[in-house]
């Protein structure tokens, strides 16, 4: 027998809101909250029609009943918890005959009932539908299919049976949202069951979305411009639809959360999950796609983004575009126009050559240091990728991921396929806090040791190339030591006997020590090192071989190279295939060797070729283009197993120069190198340019005499970095010596805040006559900043920033330049307001100068100025 409590269930729901827990209940409609309820006209009435008269349909008066207008959408939750809903619906009296309506009941984005066309002056008809398990109840009237004019419609007497709990009405779409501290992604399910984004920018909660707002959009069935997803079933279907499942959210640690949103295809077993974790503090969103189906044979991915984020119009890009030894030395800032802007590389082994896979976007207007909303996006992706901003005048998608380029990925059933990680990090307060927050981001979770000091390094390879032997090198330890270095670097040319190592011509794939330069291999040497305090690092090139070498010799199946054409070398060289289960073993224990030699804990990881020729002999002729993934996860799975077996080994990832300076390797390693060209000139720009990324401690940045600038300039530069020197210092004169061991020294007394503080860009290298930057220690106790002279200009103050205003800081210059009249504040104390509103001069003026001061509130400095 049906029980009547409408009263006191509709007071109990006012009473203690929504999550109301009554029992086996029976509810009207008219209870619940119909502020939920859409309408195409005029407001939901309880118990009354549209238009406020009582309920009534074909004479037939009701006292209870939803009084709505076409087209009208209502979402109830039921939570599995109602049995059935009732009701008489029809067209009201209060339309005086006219209009047309369908009235539609759904469960769980399934019809469960369709009323057909019901026109004016029509009885009512009943409804009576089973909601047994349904989680979701959704009623829909629809304008008959006449446009909306008198669709007076009546959900009459409509009731919901309850087993327990109460329903509770929803908001008319299912909304998400991905928040951090200043960020915040919504995300809306359509009535079609697909995901939807509202763009970034596009602050108007309400706005109709439409079919080119869809999330994660896939080819083939009714999306027409560039898709995140392109499949190629397994029946030889090319279309894709995905419709929501639902989410989960998992709290990992403080301020960190996953997301799983779950996609399905109706028609097909093909599942895809969108992954966010959101880094609340850093308002960083990691995001990335898992993809797994059980179709009856492997399924061909296309095309699959990591990302697909929407964003309004009027947004500036900022890439990076360069080449070797002009890495990320030319940012190009751009309006993102209607049409397509493709950024990619398509080198299989490395991101980049030309094209780093970081960018810059910058909503309303060109990206500013301290002001404005920024959005930075970086791939994690060592191999070809590909970022695309995809403006069809209504929007922008940013899409980024593998390059759908030549890599169709055959998946086979019941495997996951992950994409690389995209990392978004989004500021409103310019470019300057965004790459904080990045930053801060690294060295949590970007790379290896983060939150530690690095030591001075000193590398052989410009003091004496491919020319030495066990003498030779030990003959720069002592020097060295005397002048404060603290790790030895020794380069390429160590190895290899029947094909010597003596130049990039031989001997890579034999890593064996040569017997004539280190009769007793490594470890005699790395001991000498030791002995003097120093610690010893090698260089390696595991994944690479000369056909001038026994490797190749033995097993000319082991490169990757394409059947039919010559060998195309590049350095004289080719790169191993690293998706033959032998050729991994091989670079593994090779690997293993080079680091197993006692007093090794630190190496220099190269590549320093790309793919030109993309077959593998291994992989079958169908699986020829899984070549470009299966090389990158299996490199991972090395440096990971690297990084796991050799904790306390340092490792430096280098590629001819900057081709791995990525988030998807560097997270194994603890710095990368940025490129070949130490031109200190350059590296100022490179260094700026770098850092919108990645903090400073993950650039290797080596004093070497390339652009043969003076000595104090080129320290200078090297120490706003991961510092290192590549010079013979036996050869050095001795005002450059001092210069440098001055460098040294002066490093070490600041390291801890270049490398754990807070950077600062202060003046753009790329703009005007030299380029400052300081750095802030988190407690504001010390801070540093560099200013470096390009060209002739006007002696003028530098203005640091991120001090405290109310501390004193001692002005001191490191290492001053012998040959220069000291800094006007030199040993003067001021508070940091002051500093930061009248600045310091520095005691740079000419081109290829530079100044180095630290400001310190600690050395208890009185607070006059003498
Ligand atoms: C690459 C690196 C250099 C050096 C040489 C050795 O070019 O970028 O720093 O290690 O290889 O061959």
């Amino acid at each position: 027998m049906m029980k009547f409590r409408l009263l006191k269930c509709f007071l109990a729901t006012m009473l203690i809101g929504i999550a109301s827990v009554v029992s086996a209940e029976t509810m009207w409609l008219s209870s619940l909250d119909l502020r939920e309820m859409t309408t195409g006209w005029g407001v939901a009435k309880a118990d009354r029609e549209i238009v406020g008269g009582p309920l009534s349909i074909h004479g037939k008066k009701f006292d209870h009943g939803v009084g709505t207008h076409a087209t009208s959408k209502f979402r109830v939750a039921l939570n599995g918890n109602a049995t059935r809903f009732t009701a008489e619906v029809g067209v009201d009296d209060s339309a005086g005959g006219q209009g047309s309506v369908e009235f539609i009941v759904m469960g769980d984005g399934k019809t469960l009932w369709a009323s057909g066309v019901l026109r004016g002056g029509e009885a009512a008809k009943p409804v009576d539908v089973n909601l047994a398990g349904i989680q979701t109840l959704v009623l829909r009237v629809t304008d008959g299919g006449d446009g909306e004019s008198n669709d007076h419609a009546d959900w009459a007497n409509a009731k919901i049976e309850m087993k327990e709990d109460a329903p509770v009405a929803l908001p008319p779409y299912e909304v998400f949202k991905l928040k951090t501290r200043s960020f915040v992604v919504t995300f809306q399910v359509g009535d079609d069951g697909r995901l939807y984004q509202l763009p970034i920018g596009a602050n108007d909660p309400t706005a109709k979305l439409s079919r080119d707002d869809e999330f994660y959009p896939q080819a083939g069935d009714g999306y027409v411009w560039e898709p995140a997803l392109q499949v190629i079933h397994a029946d030889g279907n090319t279309s894709t639809a995905l419709l929501y499942d639902g989410l989960t959210r998992t709290k990992e640690s403080a301020g960190m959360e996953l997301t799983r949103v779950r996609l399905h295809d109706p028609a097909y077993p093909f599942e895809v999950t969108l992954c966010f974790r959101t880094h609340d503090a850093e308002d960083v969103i990691e995001e990335w796609t898992e993809i797994r189906h059980q179709e009856s044979g492997p399924v061909t991915l296309k095309r699959m983004a990591s990302t697909s984020l929407l964003l309004t119009t009027n947004v500036y890009l900022t890439h990076f575009f360069g080449d070797w030894a002009k890495e990320m030395i030319n940012p190009i800032t751009e309006p993102i126009t209607p049409g397509t802007k493709v950024l990619d590389s398509k080198l299989g082994v490395r991101a980049d050559q030309f094209q780093n896979p970081s960018f810059i976007l910058s909503l309303n207007g060109k990206a500013a240091e301290t002001n404005g909303e920024v959005l930075a996006g970086s791939l994690a992706w060592s191999g070809s990728f590909q970022c695309e901003f995809d403006d069809n005048g209504q929007g922008i998608r940013a899409l980024c991921g593998v390059n759908p380029f030549a890599s169709a990925y055959h998946l086979k059933p019941k495997q996951t396929f992950v994409t690389p990680m995209m990392i978004w990090t989004w500021s409103t307060q310019g470019l300057g806090d965004m790459s904080r927050k990045l930053h801060d981001w690294a060295r949590d979770f970007g790379m290896r040791d983060g939150h530690q000091t690095r030591t001075v390094l000193l590398n052989n390879w410009e003091a004496t190339g491919f020319e030495f032997d066990f003498n030779r090198i030990v003959s720069l330890f002592d020097p060295a030591k005397e002048m404060g270095v603290e790790l030895f670097l020794l380069d390429d040319g160590w190895f290899g006997n029947k094909y010597p190592r003596v130049s990039d011509n031989a001997g890579l794939g034999d890593w064996q020590p040569n017997r004539q330069r280190f009769p007793n291999g490594l470890a005699p040497l790395a001991a000498e090192a030791v002995k003097r305090g120093l610690r010893f690092g090698i260089w390696m090139e595991p994944e690479m071989v000369n056909p001038n070498s026994e490797l190749f010799h033995e097993h000319p199946d082991w490169v990757i190279r394409q059947p039919k054409r010559e060998l195309e070398l590049q350095r004289n060289q080719l790169v191993l295939d690293l998706t033959r289960p032998a050729v991994q073993d091989f670079e593994w224990k090779t690997i293993q060797s080079i680091l197993s030699v006692p007093g090794i804990t630190y190496a220099k990881w190269d590549c320093n070729r790309y793919l030109t020729q993309p077959g593998s002999p291994y992989l079958a002729p169908d699986r020829q283009s899984d070549l470009w993934i299966d090389y990158v996860q299996a490199l991972y799975a090395l440096m990971d197993k690297t990084a796991k077996t050799f904790p306390n080994t340092e490792l430096m990832l280098c590629s001819g120069g900057g081709g791995r300076a990525d988030y998807g390797a560097l997270k194994y390693f603890q710095e990368f190198w940025p490129s070949d060209n130490t031109d200190p000139t350059i590296r100022v720009l490179m260094q700026w340019d770098y850092s919108y990324f990645f903090p400073v401690m993950a650039m290797a940045s080596h004093v070497t005499h390339w652009g043969n600038r003076p000595m104090h300039f080129a320290c200078s530069v090297a120490m706003s970095a991961r510092f290192g020197m590549d010079l013979d210092l036996t050869k050095l004169p001795p005002r450059d010596k001092a210069i440098c061991a001055g460098a040294i020294n002066a490093y070490k007394r600041i390291r801890d805040v270049t490398t754990l503080g807070d950077l600062y860009r202060l003046e753009d290298p790329h703009e005007g006559f030299r380029g400052a930057l300081d750095f802030v220690l988190p407690d504001r106790s010390r801070a540093v900043t560099f200013v470096f002279q390009l060209k002739e200009g006007q002696n003028m103050p530098v203005f640091p920033r991120g001090l405290d205003p109310g501390r004193r800081y001692t002005i001191h210059e490191l290492n001053p330049d012998p040959g220069r009249a000291a800094m006007p504040e030199e040993g003067k104390t001021f508070t940091g307001e002051e500093l930061m509103r009248t600045g310091i001069m520095p005691s740079c003026s000419q081109a290829v100068e530079a100044c180095v001061v630290e400001l310190d509130s600690t050395s208890g400095a009185s607070s006059e100025n003498k």
